[in-house]
């Protein structure tokens, strides 16, 4: 039989597949793009606006291109492991000190990439693992996990109708366990409410989940955008305080705004590094082979140089600011706003139907997820009374 007449005997693999439907966030950025409407407000995506409502590239980043384009010699390959330089030198950064022999780590692509490599690390080690996630969470979290086979439990992070952090929830979660789960952590920032455990609540944390043998997974995405670099780690240094072994998902898409570039890396702290790392390095292999060089070379080039990273330091402290200035302005507008004031980062969930949140897009032309998320660094200060006024109309 040849292969046409065999093909159309069994029907080919592919006519399995079924359509799906495009991710709704990233759908946004067309819509938003398309919107012809003078005075649009785009809080959809994740990404850092200035007030002018650009995303700028960094100085710091700027001059690290103009260097690497002078200086590299090569585009050979790096390696399954990438930039090692890249990762080592963001170690202080995330962890503070930390003793470097318990430690491994590989550059991914992008947060998403570490956090995939991560799950797929997690599921080797223990097929069907189970992670306990709280909700909300970012969308991506949930298939990313499920489709490298680990099992999610979740459990309330938030209640978005009256804006509170349901800790008393959280620890429920933990205690409930069984040792030996995974429970995913957001850093800082977190992603979609903004509502993240203060100092306090993570020192309860962090012992918590070491006493109850979990294996605690940090998803550190914003650093730097929420209450400045060291501030922001403190979760992540409190739970490697208390834990033997602790996975952290980092991301430079951010808060060096090389979003396109996907710079990540994921790192794991554990006596039992150096099998880990072996591991990693056959799981990227298998993945991407190597990841993509550029964005990790700018950030090694910046952490090279004292010049660099102050002047990175000094403009991520400035978007910092900018955001924090955005949930002023915004919160003293409208009593549903109050609360943005609360909560840190790029992130906050408004209490909105999915009528409101359409109507708000279509007659108010305010682009937001369809889960009531916004992206507050995408509003400029002109547009800040427009927004509260187009939330006052829908409510
Ligand atoms: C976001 O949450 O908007 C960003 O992290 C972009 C993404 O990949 O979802």
């Amino acid at each position: 039989m040849s292969a046409l007449a065999a093909q159309i005997e069994t029907g080919s693999v592919l006519d399995g597949l079924t359509a799906q439907p495009a991710d709704p966030l990233l759908a946004l950025i067309g819509l938003f793009r398309d919107d012809p409407r003078p005075g649009k407000i785009d809080m959809g995506v994740g990404v850092y606006r200035d007030a002018g409502g650009k995303t700028p590239v960094m100085a710091a980043v700027k001059a690290a291109e103009a260097f690497l384009l002078k200086d590299q010699q090569t585009k050979s390959y790096l390696g399954p492991e990438g930039d090692a330089r890249f990762a080592e030198l963001l170690t202080p950064i995330a962890f503070g000190e930390i003793d470097r022999a318990q430690l491994c780590g590989v550059q991914t692509p992008g947060g998403t990439g570490a956090l995939r490599l991560g799950a797929e690390l997690l599921a080797r080690g223990r097929a069907g693992a189970r992670v306990l996630v709280g909700t909300p969470t970012w969308p991506n979290h949930v298939p990313l996990m499920e489709a490298a086979g680990l099992q999610i439990v979740p459990f309330k992070h938030f209640d978005v109708a009256t804006q509170t952090l349901r800790f008393e929830e959280t620890l429920a979660a933990i205690k409930a366990a069984t040792p030996g789960d995974v429970i995913l952590l957001h850093g800082c920032c977190h992603n979609p409410t903004g509502a993240d455990y203060t100092v306090d609540q993570w020192n309860i944390l962090a012992p918590l989940i070491a006493e109850r043998g979990l294996l605690p997974f940090v998803d550190l995405a914003y650093q730097g955008l929420g209450n400045g670099l060291d501030a922001d780690a403190f979760g992540l240094r409190a739970v490697v305080a208390h834990n033997p072994q602790v996975l952290v998902a980092y991301s430079c898409d951010k808060n060096f705004g090389l979003y396109r570039e996907r710079v990540g890396a994921l790192f794991v702290v554990s006596d039992t590094a150096a099998v880990i790392q072996s591991n990693l390095l056959a799981l990227a292999r298998a993945n991407w082979s190597m990841p993509p060089d550029h964005g990790a070379a700018i950030v090694r080039t910046i952490l090279d140089s004292p010049e660099l990273t102050a002047s990175w330091r000094a403009e991520l402290d400035a978007m910092r600011l900018r955001i924090l200035s955005v949930r002023e302005g915004a919160a003293g507008r409208d009593p549903a706003l109050a609360t943005l004031t609360q909560q840190t980062g790029m992130f906050s969930m408004l209490p909105l139907s999915p009528d409101q949140i359409r109507t708000l897009r279509e007659v108010h032309a305010v682009y937001m997820a369809g889960s009531g998320r916004i992206n507050v660094a995408g509003l400029t200060p002109d547009a800040i009374p427009a927004f509260a006024a187009a939330v006052a109309a829908v409510r």
